[in-house]
């Protein structure tokens, strides 16, 4: 039996940081379903329809490098309100957490809707004015040119899309366990995510 480990919680909140650190340590695979999302969106930014994108998408799609910017977070956004986009992109989700050795999988509705047997479900949090400043910092690493304000209304409006859509929203499964990662340091919330995980591990 594989063991999963949910992740899930709004952009920006350490998610990404948490389930690689939470993979390496106990030896699971990990996917980033944002990933998915992101994939589809930057072939509707291409000009493809969005339901056609998702139900062609392809495991190479998910290495193209341009995945991690704004227009592209948007766009992902965006089709991640459509059901039959969401619907095409369950089956895959779903074979990566079957994974004999374990499985971690970051994303909005790992806990409620692709996995809601999870054996360890995380909801990892932060303020937005914490995100923002957040990936502030990754994008100015990378070269891009923004400003707080640009990034914080910009996180501030995909919380809204992810939070109120009518399919699988943004929501903490009722038996996630809360992590707000404000006020913690990258290594203090890997330190508790482990710790969530390794008190059912073993
Ligand atoms: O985690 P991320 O920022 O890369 O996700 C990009 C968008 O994809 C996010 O705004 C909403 C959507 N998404 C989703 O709806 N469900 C998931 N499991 C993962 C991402």
């Amino acid at each position: 039996m594989s063991f999963v480990v949910a992740i899930d919680g709004p952009a920006a909140a350490g998610k990404g940081t948490i389930s690689k650190a939470v993979a390496a340590h106990f030896g699971f695979a990990h996917l980033d379903t944002g990933l998915l999302y992101r994939a589809v969106g930057a072939k509707v930014i291409a000009g493809e329809a969005p339901i056609v994108a998702a139900r062609a998408l392809d495991p190479v799609d998910l290495e193209n490098d341009d995945l991690r910017t704004s227009a592209v977070a948007q766009a992902a956004s965006e089709v991640a309100v459509v059901p039959a986009v969401r619907e095409a992109l369950v089956a895959f989700q779903r074979a990566f957490a079957a994974r004999a050795n374990g499985a971690v999988l970051d994303g909005r509705d790992i806990g409620t809707v692709i996995c809601p047997d999870a054996d360890v479900k995380l909801f990892v949090t932060a303020s937005p004015e914490c995100r923002a400043e957040r990936r502030l910092q990754e994008l100015v690493g990378k070269g891009t040119e923004t400003t707080y304000d640009t990034v914080l209304a910009d996180v501030k409006e995909r919380d809204a899309r992810d939070q109120n859509r009518a399919a699988a929203p943004l929501v903490p499964a009722d038996d996630a366990i809360l992590l707000d990662t404000s006020d913690l340091t990258a290594d203090q919330a890997i330190a508790a995510a482990i710790a969530h995980v390794a008190a059912v591990r073993g």
